[in-house]
């Protein structure tokens, strides 16, 4: 079996760009892939965060894994900084990455204007990112379009090293969706949906109540025409919501805009609001039930001790590789 890794950032709220854009494919990948994912808790540091809020937002996440769908029978689960081979392997990577490849990445920039200072963590983030993905061998990683740089940037470094050092990294593809690879802010569709967004308006968080949801919904902003058509360059409103329908519903967009023809776009949401409320009231039913019944401690620390056999195997040979004295 093939093997896939990813990994979310337990911070802000879980939305459903989170959802389409990559998660919903780890639930899909489980049973043709050795699975494992990881909650990147020490890619959260790299702002400031309150220690509390950090603590209960990561075991969040690892319930809305599960909630979602992840069978912990098929695939692993864990957080990024129980593995301390993560951190370590970061740093051997820093020697290998160098700043003018890191003063290119896109995401690093926008997180970083306007501020007075940034941390250093921020700067180097995409070489954690790519010791987590090369620490496992991996083959595939599913995400959304904002870490395809990442992704390039990881497969620079792991094709370097094993020039350099000889061969130590698969070399990862990464696996990202033909549709709603980038889902939009439903308040402002040309910006994407976002964790950090300042207005809740933004995004449709994972644990949201359905009024709340609805009304989000029947708010987006589209345009004049009252056209269901997917256009995403003149009508970034409208073809967003058709992507999330679409994903949601696993219905084809074409096949939405037939059904939709004439009827205008209140017809439309209405309908959105109730496929996503569906849905999402099965994941938060799921959520609530781990939360009551347990387990999920369990699940993080099985799934640690599992994936911490590989990345001892990985960083044994990196070490050896790169000349590193041991006795
Ligand atoms: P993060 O936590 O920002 O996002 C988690 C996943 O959700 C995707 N995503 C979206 N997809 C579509 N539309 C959107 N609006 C949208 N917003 C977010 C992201 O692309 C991502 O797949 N650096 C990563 C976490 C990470 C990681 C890794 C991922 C750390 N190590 C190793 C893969 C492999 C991040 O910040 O994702």
């Amino acid at each position: 079996m093939k093997r896939v890794f990813s990994g979310v950032q337990p911070t802000g709220t879980i939305h459903l760009g989170n959802y389409l854009g990559a998660m919903k494919r780890f639930v899909d990948l489980q049973d043709d892939y050795e699975s494992i994912f990881c909650i990147v808790d020490l890619h959260a540091l790299t702002v400031p965060r309150d220690p509390e809020e950090l603590r209960n937002k990561t075991r969040e996440l690892a319930l809305f894994y599960l909630a979602i769908g992840l069978d912990p029978e098929k695939t692993t689960i864990f957080t990024q900084s129980s593995v301390s081979a993560h951190s370590e392997l970061a740093w051997l990577l820093q020697c290998v990455a160098h700043v003018g490849e890191l003063n290119r990445m896109t995401q690093y920039k926008e997180k970083g204007q306007g501020k007075d200072t940034v941390t250093a963590g921020l700067y180097t983030y995409p070489v954690l990112m790519a010791a987590d993905i090369l620490l496992y061998q991996t083959e595939v990683v599913p995400v959304g379009e904002d870490q395809k740089q990442h992704l390039e940037l990881t497969r620079d470094i792991a094709q370097r090293f094993n020039n350099r050092y000889g061969e130590a990294f698969t070399i990862p593809e990464p696996l990202i969706n033909e549709i709603g690879a980038r889902i939009m802010a439903l308040d402002e569709p040309t910006k994407k949906m976002s964790k950090s967004a300042e207005s809740p308006n933004n995004y449709i968080g994972l644990l949201e109540e359905p009024k709340i949801i609805n009304k989000k919904i029947m708010r987006a902003v589209t345009d004049s025409e009252n056209e269901v058509r997917f256009d995403p360059e003149n009508k970034p409103g409208i073809s967003n919501l058709l992507t999330i329908y679409s994903l949601m519903s696993e219905t084809p967009v074409s096949e939405l805009e037939q059904k939709y023809q004439g009827l205008g776009y209140g017809a439309f949401k209405k309908d959105l609001a109730e496929v996503v409320v569906d849905r999402i009231s099965e994941i938060q039913d799921r959520y609530r039930r781990w939360e009551k019944d347990g387990g999920v401690e369990d699940v993080l620390r099985q799934g640690a001790e599992k994936v911490s056999v590989i990345a001892e195997e990985t960083m044994e040979r990196v070490k050896d590789l790169m000349g590193l004295y041991r006795v």
